[in-house]
């Protein structure tokens, strides 16, 4: 057999081994199965016993699993990841992440962020990313084609924030129409980049409710009706934001982007740590879904997203990193702690509690649900075709090299695949993720 060409999956027939969660709770196993991807990338046959006639092998070691999909990604902010989480979310803002924001308007740090940024997810697999950028637009734009460059498939959106009452003077949309109107230009700007083929999306995004006038909101939820680009948020984040909701709209985040016309399908709010049941219900109802945050949660959201809760009303959920508010940039470390947290919300926290009250009961997630949530589950939230291995997805995936002797993945004979499925997910990094493909070609 000759040495196989990785580098473009596309037209061509594949043997490979590896897994893919289609639905929560689900974990299917290939083992030499066989696929065929089309000239766009597209996954035409997937077959568990297929023939193997023309087909070029994955080596044998290698395991293939869906591309990680991150809900929450603040770009600019990858300057302060693992720096400045000594704050509250409040005084964060103005003190760091305000200032730090403002710096892109200088296209070439926007440049030197952002390019770094993208290579760096790629390296530790992330495919799919929900972007955040800053208020200007050149950057914003910027940062799309860096996406398409590179091949991260994403949704990026220009910031609106343009109250007064909380956005400084030096960082913010000078009024309601110039955080729609430059908003409206980045959405058409990125449908009409050249060659992007389903790689890159807009995306309307006001920061929070605390840094948009109703009039901003508004004019955003009509751009959306408009225009159908998707939604992303931030949602009941902490006590100091939900209570400032409160106090403005007299109602909960939920109930104010629904009445704002933001509540759509497919919009993807971050946090969501105190969201109400019918808070729930509501975005369940209204087709939007949570960016789950654990880590950035345990520095800014004063409690545990109650993640079981949210999936047993069947609302859609994927991780989100937070960059910078979580400290890591990876969905792999994401999952980890997105598995503790629900451990630790269901076991209480302090010792001088009986244990029978301690904790809020059955909260638990296991690896199976964490794995589908980093993958399909991000994925679905989005309302893109990838996520998991079936006939129409777009193929973005990472083959996992687990005999990597720098790597952190040790499997014994004694290893059943589920059981290497459950340390792959616990104990990859990078040195193990030998390629990434997105729409069948290789950047990584
Ligand atoms: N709420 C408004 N802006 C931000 C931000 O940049 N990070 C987080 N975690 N929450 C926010
Ligand atoms: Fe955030």
């Amino acid at each position: 057999m000759s040495t196989p060409d990785l580098s473009d999956l596309r037209g061509c027939k594949v043997v490979f081994s590896g897994f893919h969660a289609p639905k929560l709770g689900v974990v299917e196993t290939f083992t030499n199965a066989v696929m065929t991807i089309d000239d766009a990338g597209v996954i035409t046959v997937i077959e568990p016993d297929g023939d193997l006639t023309g087909a070029i092998h994955l080596p044998e070691d290698w395991l293939l699993i869906p591309g990680l999909v991150d809900l929450h990604v603040h770009a600019p902010q990858y300057a302060q990841l693992g720096a400045a989480l000594d704050e509250p979310l409040e005084d964060w803002l103005q003190k760091y992440t305000f200032p730090l924001e403002a710096r892109f308007e200088d296209l070439s740090y926007a440049d030197e962020v952002y390019s770094t940024l993208i290579e760096d997810m790629l390296a530790i697999g992330t495919t799919t990313a929900l972007h955040f950028a800053t208020i200007h637009v050149p950057a914003t734009k910027r940062l799309a084609e860096i996406c398409l460059a590179k091949g991260q498939r994403a949704l990026v959106g220009k910031v609106a924030m343009d109250d007064p009452e909380l956005c400084p003077p030096y960082y913010r949309d000078a009024s309601p129409e110039e955080a729609i109107e430059g908003t409206r230009e980045v959405i058409d700007f990125i449908r009409g980049l050249p060659n992007n083929d389903g790689m890159v999306h807009p995306v309307i995004t006001p920061r929070f409710i605390p840094s948009c006038t109703d009039a901003c909101l508004e004019g955003l939820g009509a751009l959306a009706k408009a225009t159908g680009a998707h939604v992303q948020s931030h949602v009941s984040e902490s006590d100091w934001q939900h209570g400032f909701v409160q106090d403005r709209c007299g109602c909960s985040d939920a109930e104010a982007f629904k009445r704002f016309g933001l509540l759509r399908e497919n919009a993807v709010f971050a946090h969501g740590t105190h969201l109400s049941e019918s808070d729930m219900d509501l975005m369940v109802s209204h087709g939007a879904g949570v960016a789950h945050c654990p880590l950035s949660n345990a520095y800014f959201a004063g409690a545990v997203f109650p993640l079981r809760v949210a999936l047993e009303k069947g609302l859609e959920v994927g991780f989100g990193s937070d960059i910078s508010g979580g400290p890591s940039g990876s969905i792999w470390e994401t999952a980890r702690m997105g598995i503790s947290a629900a451990r630790i919300l269901e076991s209480g926290v302090d010792a001088n509690t009986p244990a029978e009250t301690r904790g809020t009961g059955d909260q638990r997630i296991d690896f199976k649900e964490a794995f589908f949530l980093a993958t399909r589950g991000g994925a679905d939230a989005l309302g893109l075709p990838v996520g998991s291995f079936e006939i129409g997805m777009k193929l973005d995936a990472l083959a996992i090299d687990p005999t990597r002797k720098e790597g952190t993945v040790r499997f014994w004979p004694e290893d059943t695949d589920l059981r290497k499925l459950e340390k792959m997910l616990y104990t990859v990094s990078k040195p193990n993720i030998v390629r990434v493909w997105t729409d069948g070609v290789r950047r990584v």
